[in-house]
């Protein structure tokens, strides 16, 4: 039995990879996704749903990269009720021990119409073949209702039965556009244990999206009224609003374990390393305040507050930072810091570097405590995630000269060696000193891109912290996204906008096309 109160674990399906990537602006390159489903493989998600092989080859061979890697999770992919999704989501899951088939179709009145201009049988027959097909190929389906909270609740508990008759051992009630809340979750979910026959032999899911901020809440609704697998994303990043998120819910489950009396198998002191990790690579940062995870999340300012914490932390905190992994001691290293200390470093903050991956790291550190006095986690963490990409040639940035007036254009003049030591030294002018250093780098480098976006986060405090650029540009056609770090803003910019052209030169140099290495926007459901 899966769903009867004798069960009390909570399994945790992670869709970063598939409804997480498909937030604008967050989709990731295979390497990118690899890593990151290593990471959730360590975070010991149950289930890893790594993207929608139906939506672009691009999705194609990173659901298969990382079934192939076989990492323990089981690897699920999405697929439309049509046999050519199905038959590629089982092509490219069917490499990992334990895979699933996610099938989906939209039930609510307003999709029936409007969309898929579908009667509610044919919906029904359309989902019980999908199943079924679905079932010839792997014993583990998943089944979604789309808009499941907008569906009239006799209908929906009709489609439910006929999925679970038809083979679906997992039933997930999507809150598709984020509209439902708490308490009329909580009674669709009775309703359907209620009235459909044979619930308790599948994994009643839970899917919330957060357009008015409740997806967290609405999951937990549904957990107390019987679901037992909670579908979340890492930062809760996804569509709009985002989904549901991992490390919120997660910690709900734990922190509050006497109310719920409920587990998940989660290794919460990999959270926050887990949530840098995405956020670095998607350039999508959560703000300060945010649960768990954001910087102020541990932060107590108050006097009031102060003085309690000090007497007994349990007066402010009912989480401990070091429960979802942020160090307590936010260790400072210096220029006089060595390896032994900047390993030890590394692996604290949950990073599994070789002994190459340490070696760069450490220079680009010795580098960095040059310029700066005191040298923070953010940093260590801002070197490791671009320490790959800055040394990846074939140019490297050797200098940047900038010059700026108030009422006259910026002057930049940028100097790179390549690979076989020779150096390129362009200037230009523009409007400020970004689009004018920016301008030099397509001088020399020879690739024309259009810029799209450029943000900016600081890695650290104080006024000597790191700045994280993250840059989206189009390059014939595509979209590309870069990272750079520095203490100086417009070299982290050119360092995100060379490691662009760097992987534009590869590419070409390799003949591949631009489309094959994109982050540009994927067909989506
Ligand atoms: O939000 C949604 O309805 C989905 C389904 C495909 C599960 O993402
Ligand atoms: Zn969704």
């Amino acid at each position: 039995m899966s769903n009867g109160s004798s069960v009390d674990r909570i399994r945790i399906f992670d869709t970063t990879l598939r409804d997480g990537e498909q937030a604008p602006g967050c989709s990731m390159t295979v390497s990118e996704k690899l890593r990151v489903a290593k990471a959730l493989s360590e975070l010991n998600v149950d289930i890893i749903e790594a993207g929608f092989p139906a939506a672009s080859p691009g999705d194609f061979e990173a659901v298969k990269a990382i079934a192939e890697r076989n990492l323990g999770p089981v690897i699920c992919g999405l697929a439309r009720c049509n046999a050519a999704d199905i038959e590629k989501v089982h092509a490219a899951v069917k490499g990992a021990d334990n895979h699933r088939i996610h099938v989906f179709v939209a039930t609510s009145a307003i999709h029936r119409e409007y969309k898929l201009k579908m009667a509610k049988e044919e919906i029904i027959k359309s989902a019980v073949n999908a199943i079924q097909m679905a079932r010839e190929l792997c014993d583990d389906v998943e089944f979604s209702p789309e808009d499941a909270s907008r569906t009239e609740l006799s209908y929906l508990a009709e489609v439910v039965a006929a999925a679970i008759e038809a083979g679906a051992t997992t039933v997930n009630i999507p809150d598709t556009v984020g509209y439902t809340v708490p308490a009329e979750f909580d009674r669709l979910f009775r309703y359907l244990t209620e009235h459909v026959q044979r619930i308790d032999e599948i994994t009643l899911s839970v899917h919330c999206h957060d357009d008015l901020g409740m997806a967290v809440a609405n999951s937990l609704a549904a957990v107390v009224a019987g679901a037992r697998q909670i579908e979340c994303t890492i930062n809760g990043i996804g569509e709009r609003a985002g989904n549901c998120s991992l490390e919120e819910v997660v910690m709900a489950v734990k922190t509050r374990s006497e109310f719920f009396g409920l587990s998940t198998r989660i290794d919460t002191t990999r959270l926050y390393p887990t949530s840098r990790l995405v956020a670095n690579i998607t350039g999508m940062h959560p703000p300060r305040n945010k649960a768990i995870v954001g910087e102020n999340a541990f932060a107590h300012e108050a006097g009031i507050h102060q003085h309690g914490m000090l007497q007994h932390a349990s007066t402010y905190e009912i989480m401990r930072p070091e429960d979802v992994g942020i160090s307590k001691s936010n260790l400072v290293l210096g220029k006089h810091s060595g390896r032994h200390a900047f390993r030890n470093r590394v692996i604290e903050l949950g990073f599994d570097l070789d002994d190459f991956e340490t070696n760069r790291a450490f220079l680009e550190f010795k580098k960095l405590a040059d310029k700066k006095k005191d040298v923070y986690d953010g940093d260590i963490e801002s070197i490791i995630m671009n320490a790959g990409s800055a040394t990846a040639g074939p140019w490297t940035l050797k200098s940047l000269e900038v010059q700026t007036h108030t009422d006259e254009p910026a002057t930049a003049i940028v100097k790179l060696i390549g690979e076989d030591g020779k150096e390129a030294s362009e200037s230009a002018h523009g409007d400020g000193p970004v689009a004018a250093a920016f301008q030099a780098l397509e001088q020399a480098t020879g690739v024309n891109m259009v810029l799209r976006n450029f943000e900016l986060h600081s890695a650290t405090i104080g006024e000597d912290a790191q700045g994280e650029v993250t840059v989206t540009v189009e390059i014939d056609g595509h979209s590309f996204r870069g990272r750079g770090a520095s203490v100086d803003i417009v070299e982290a910019g050119c360092r995100a906008c060379l490691e662009v052209m760097n992987r534009t030169l590869r590419r070409r140099s390799r003949g591949d096309s631009a489309a094959d290495r994109s982050q540009s926007a994927h067909a989506t459901i």
